[in-house]
């Protein structure tokens, strides 16, 4: 196991000796708080991982201070401590944010298996946002087309949040793909990290006017000093906690900041055209990946595809070693028309066929396949009589 929880007590010293004792293994204790005001102000300050709550008789002060925990620093998980599991007061509990009820009782008993069950469910909340980044070594091979427009039909496909992520902080020009202007950028957030929680991120993030979030560095403010690789990594945190899909237009490098990325995404789609010099490149990648240990992670896309090259699919895969796992045909004149007049795919070219091959990606990617109609079998028989008159 890694480094113990951090955790406060607001209740007695003794209920605090109490839990140490027995959490001895998992969590380190050390503070223990009489009022909420200093019990809030120590929690400001130490950043614990966990607070336990000990109910007092005034239960409503109990409850609206935990409210008032859970807005600010969602990511701390609380426990309250009584003496039974009253439905109502469970359910209060509940509402108000607490990740469990534990009881007296149970302090000196099965409190270490209650508590690693509860982290567990926690985590499984928290960072429940998967990471999708598209990448390619050399620019003007269709990152930005690829990310732009996968985001727009994962979030037309589940309505869930989405976040385009765009890190390209020398040259980007995703608000020209997107023609609009991102308000809050990088920067913005990392600055508010301290104070972050849902209401704060989503009343702040610019929302596309097709429904997905994003987040972009604006030409003017391009400062590479100002984010470290720890302030992306800080910042995928936050998106992860509250965001169910997280696009990243990553940059043509191998920064440490790229790097870091890279690990963190679930799924890395990478672009392959057919060209010899991109597909040697994108071999040495591999190997690269490989290398890394997060080959499993690698979809390669074959972007630009021609059916009749001579440089087929299955010799790219070949040569890779990787199987082709998606494929988006080259139609320069549609994608061209839609990057110009600021648009996306979807929404003024739905029947074009390179505009369904993005959206197969994010069927794939979100598991909304369209259901199948059974096929009846008088109409079957009816085609094959028709076919036949
Ligand atoms: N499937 C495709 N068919 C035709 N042209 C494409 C396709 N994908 C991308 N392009 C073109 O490639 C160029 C570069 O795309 P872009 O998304 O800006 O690449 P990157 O972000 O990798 O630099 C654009 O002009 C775009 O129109
Ligand atoms: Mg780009």
């Amino acid at each position: 196991m890694g480094a113990k929880y951090r955790a406060i007590v607001i209740g007695s010293e003794q209920l605090k000796d109490n839990l140490k004792k027995n959490l001895i293994t998992l969590v380190d204790i050390n503070e223990n708080y009489n009022s909420y005001s200093e019990a809030y102000k120590g929690l400001k300050q130490k950043r614990p991982d966990m607070v336990f709550v000990e109910l007092e008789d005034n239960k409503d002060a109990c409850f609206d201070f935990i409210r008032y925990v859970k807005k600010r620093y969602g990511s701390t998980m609380i426990f309250l401590i009584g003496q039974n599991k009253d439905p109502d007061i469970l359910l209060k509990g509940l509402r108000s944010g607490i990740s469990d009820f534990i009881e007296f009782s149970s302090i000196n008993g099965n409190l270490l298996s209650i508590l690693k069950e509860s982290i567990a469910r926690f985590k499984n909340i928290e960072e429940k946002g998967e990471i999708i980044s598209v990448f390619s070594i050399k620019g003007g091979q269709g990152v930005t087309t690829i990310a732009t427009n996968l985001a727009d039909h994962i979030y037309t496909l589940t309505e869930d949040n989405v976040v385009l992520l765009d890190l390209n902080f020398y040259m980007s020009d995703l608000s020209v793909f997107l023609n609009s202007m991102c308000e809050y950028s990088p920067f913005d957030l990392i600055k508010d990290l301290p104070r972050m929680d849902e209401e704060l991120l989503f009343s702040s993030l610019t929302r596309h006017k097709r429904g997905f979030y994003f987040l972009s560095v604006p030409e003017e403010k391009v400062d590479l000093q100002d984010l470290s690789p720890e302030d992306v990594d800080d910042m995928l945190k936050v998106l992860k906690n509250y965001m169910d899909y997280i696009i990243v237009d990553l940059p043509h490098d191998f920064s440490e900041r790229t790097i870091s990325v890279i690990d963190k995404s679930d799924i890395l789609l990478v672009l392959v055209q057919q060209s010899v010099p991109i597909i040697k490149s994108v071999e040495k990648l591999i190997f690269l990946f490989e290398e890394m240990g997060i080959k499993d992670k690698v979809r390669i896309v074959l972007n630009r595809y021609v059916e009749s090259d001579e440089i087929s699919h299955k010799d790219i895969s070949s040569v890779l070693g990787q199987e082709i796992i998606y494929k988006i045909r080259n139609d320069y004149k549609t994608i061209i028309s839609a990057i110009n007049s600021g648009n996306l795919l979807n929404a003024i070219f739905p029947d074009k066929r390179v505009n369904k091959d993005i959206k197969n990606i994010a069927i794939d990617i979100t598991n909304m396949f369209p259901v199948k109609k059974q096929k009846n079998i008088k109409d079957i028989i009816t085609k094959f009589f028709i076919k036949r008159k």
